[in-house]
């Protein structure tokens, strides 16, 4: 099995770049399902679960041209299916991202029902009851999301229980050819939702609002085909700047913007880690100890749920005491028991985590719970007492691109390796 080897102790510092969004790539990829004709996105991040979007556009019937490491050309003039198969949801959620554009485009989808994953249930109650607003009639059947409209669909209010990311998506998509105006209400208001937003006006809909809690949708006819850029991944640069605050030496990070890490950017400040902002970077560096905050996940501009193990990893080593709630996913503290084999002292109270600072991680055998959960497991090796080994890494090149290739350009001592699997050794 593929493992990451790290040893601890090396000087990390210089810079790096970091790719296009994963988690706006993935929608404006299914967003090409609206506007017939040939699409093209630059600055797309070459990960694991771009290439299964990929997968389920061809599937759906699109022709998808690599022009180049990062752009795409897709070609959605004729798309001749309108259903994702479980075995493409099965292996990513976020295939439900077409849910939208196949009812936009066809008035009709069937979508497989996502399975949990590991961290929590990841259900969809709240795409389907917006849908329902806007007159999709849904039939769950042996596993399966059959999804009509009847009669059309037609503009309606929808206000969340939640500010959920892919509801919003969703319902976002869906309405740009329902007849009349949709107004999403306790609308997900993440910098994807606005990169989502511009290039579906781009394509000539009409999108007011996104970025803030209340996103207003015009219905109009047939979208135009479009070229776009996929806006910086601010959680990849955020797992890089947690990195850099915790090995202290100077790391610039380019490639995003630092308005969307806002207030992960000033609670590392708080913890005494020196943020010099930039255009498109910011450079990170840290001479004093690392201080303990509390954190609270939250939809955006709260605390991201995706930079929770990163905060983690670096409060494991705060000189005193942190609480962090978890409040988006139910069951996402796994990291916290990998990390507590490397001497971490923290325990875990339902939502909440109380981190007491240790003086030393020591290296050692750990798996990657969730893509973060692994990003953040290689970063504690990279300040551990001897070698880290870390296993399950299928979910870290879900997300990250040339993640090792980044970390040894850095001066990590990191490499990838094939190592006999312990467990089918036993047999
Ligand atoms: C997106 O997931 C991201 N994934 C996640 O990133 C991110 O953690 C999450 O948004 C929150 O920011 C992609 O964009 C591909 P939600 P999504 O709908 O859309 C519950 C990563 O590491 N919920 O905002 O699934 C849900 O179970 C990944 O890159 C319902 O109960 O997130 C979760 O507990 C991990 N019913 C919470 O809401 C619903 O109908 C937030 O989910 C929808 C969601």
């Amino acid at each position: 099995m593929e493992v990451i080897r790290v040893e601890g102790g090396a000087p990390v510092e210089g810079a790096v770049t970091v790719e296009g969004a994963k988690n706006s790539a993935l929608k404006l990829m299914a967003a090409t399902l609206m506007a017939p004709g040939v699409n093209t996105l630059t600055n797309v991040p070459n990960i694991a679960d771009v290439h299964v979007m990929g997968k389920v556009l061809k599937y759906l019937g699109a022709k998808i041209d690599v022009l180049g490491e990062h752009e795409l050309r897709i070609d959605t003039t004729t798309i001749d299916k309108w259903e994702a198969p479980y075995h493409l949801v099965a292996q990513m959620r976020a295939s439900t991202a077409v849910l939208g554009p196949l009812l936009a485009r066809f008035g009709k989808a069937v979508v497989a029902m996502p399975g949990g994953c590991n961290i929590g249930a990841r259900k969809i109650d709240m795409h389907i009851l917006g849908l329902e607003a806007l007159g999709v009639h849904f039939d769950i059947d042996h596993g399966d999301i059959h999804a009509t409209t009847p009669g059309g669909m037609r503009g309606a209010l929808v206000t969340l229980d939640f500010a959920s990311v892919g509801a919003t998506e969703n319902l976002m998509m869906a309405s740009v050819h329902a007849k009349g105006t949709t107004v999403i209400d306790n609308a997900a208001r993440e910098p994807e939702i606005v990169d989502l937003a511009n290039l579906l006006n781009e394509m000539g809909a009409k999108v007011r609002g996104a970025g803030s809690p209340v996103i207003e949708i015009e219905g109009v006819g047939e979208l135009r085909p479009v070229t776009h850029r996929v806006v910086g991944d601010r959680i990849e640069a955020g797992t890089f700047v947690a990195m850099a605050g915790l090995c202290g030496r100077p790391v610039t990070v380019r490639g995003f913007e630092p308005v969307h890490l806002g207030l992960v950017l000033k609670k590392y400040e708080l913890m005494g880690i020196r943020v010099e902002r930039g255009q498109h970077q910011v450079t990170i560096s840290r001479d004093a100890p690392l201080a303990s905050v509390d954190i609270q996940t939250l939809p955006f501009p709260g605390f991201p749920t995706d930079m929770q193990a990163q905060t983690m990893c670096l409060l494991a080593r705060a000189s005193n005491s942190s609480v962090v709630t978890e409040n988006v996913f139910e069951n996402r503290f796994m990291f916290a028991s990998e990390l507590q084999r490397m001497g971490a002292d923290i325990r875990i109270e339902g939502h909440h985590a109380i981190v007491h600072g240790v003086k030393a991680f020591s290296g050692a055998k750990v798996k990657s719970p969730d893509l973060r959960g692994g990003a953040a497991l290689v970063m504690a090796g990279l300040v551990a007492d001897g070698v880290t080994t870390v296993s399950d890494i299928h979910h870290i090149d879900r997300g990250y691109e040339r993640f090792v290739e980044k970390l040894q350009a850095l001066g990590a001592w990191v490499t990838r390796e094939e190592v006999p699997d312990p467990e089918t050794d036993d047999d």
